[in-house]
């Protein structure tokens, strides 16, 4: 079959997905809360149906970022992942989404984490292909593109120091900075 022909542009909304899931006893870690792996490949899921529609193109995922777990899922509960691409480049796109946990019998709905997921879209061999530019058709949608360049910014200068702080650790008595920490040295 062949590929579709791609349109120079796609809005925001045209790739906007929601996957709703209910949290059965074997999604449960031995505590009793939902593994957090089940909610990483959900999400993993929501994002790849989110950017390859956008693309237009079959999408891997690169990179992933703030997935905070900051509450428990419980079993019972229906969990519902909103992604939109809030941003793209040549070939890749970031996929923001949002994870809500809703317990039907009170209907109290909990915000458990928002996360980014950068997707790169792909050819028939395998290698990265452009995407249609994003058309931005709210407010709301250009604050998270402006926030998508930021968040790109930011993560480029995090490396970079990163890095530079490894090589200064690496030139003073390491041993030093151990000294405050919960670790002994075994060797
Ligand atoms: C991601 C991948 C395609 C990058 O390949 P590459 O040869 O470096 O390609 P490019 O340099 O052209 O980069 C492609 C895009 O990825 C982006 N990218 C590459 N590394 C990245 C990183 N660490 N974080 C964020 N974006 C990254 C580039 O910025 C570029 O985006 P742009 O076209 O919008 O500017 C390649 O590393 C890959 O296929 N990785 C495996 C992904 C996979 O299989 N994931 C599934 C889980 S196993």
């Amino acid at each position: 079959m062949p590929s579709q022909v791609l349109p120079e542009v796609r809005g925001v909304s045209y790739s906007r997905v929601t996957l709703t899931e209910l949290m059965i006893p074997s999604y449960a870690n031995f505590g009793g809360k939902i593994h957090g792996g089940i909610l990483l490949s959900l999400m993993d899921k929501v994002a790849y149906a989110a950017a390859s529609k956008h693309a237009g193109n079959y999408c891997v995922t690169v990179s992933v970022d703030g997935v905070n777990f900051l509450q428990p899922v419980e079993v019972g509960e229906l969990v519902s992942l909103l992604a939109s691409v809030n941003y793209v480049g040549r070939t890749s796109l970031l996929v923001g989404i949002k994870v809500i946990a809703e317990d039907v019998r009170t209907g109290t709905v909990k915000h458990t984490n928002t996360s980014y997921f950068t997707m790169v879209a792909k050819d028939d061999e395998g290698k990265p292909t452009q995407v249609p530019k994003l058309l931005l058709e709210t407010p709301e949608d250009t604050r998270r593109f402006f926030e998508a360049i930021k968040r790109r910014e930011f993560n480029a200068q995090y490396r970079e120091e990163f890095n530079n702080a490894l090589t200064q650790i690496a030139a003073v008595e390491q041993m030093g900075l151990l000294q405050n920490e919960r670790c002994q040295i075994g060797y």
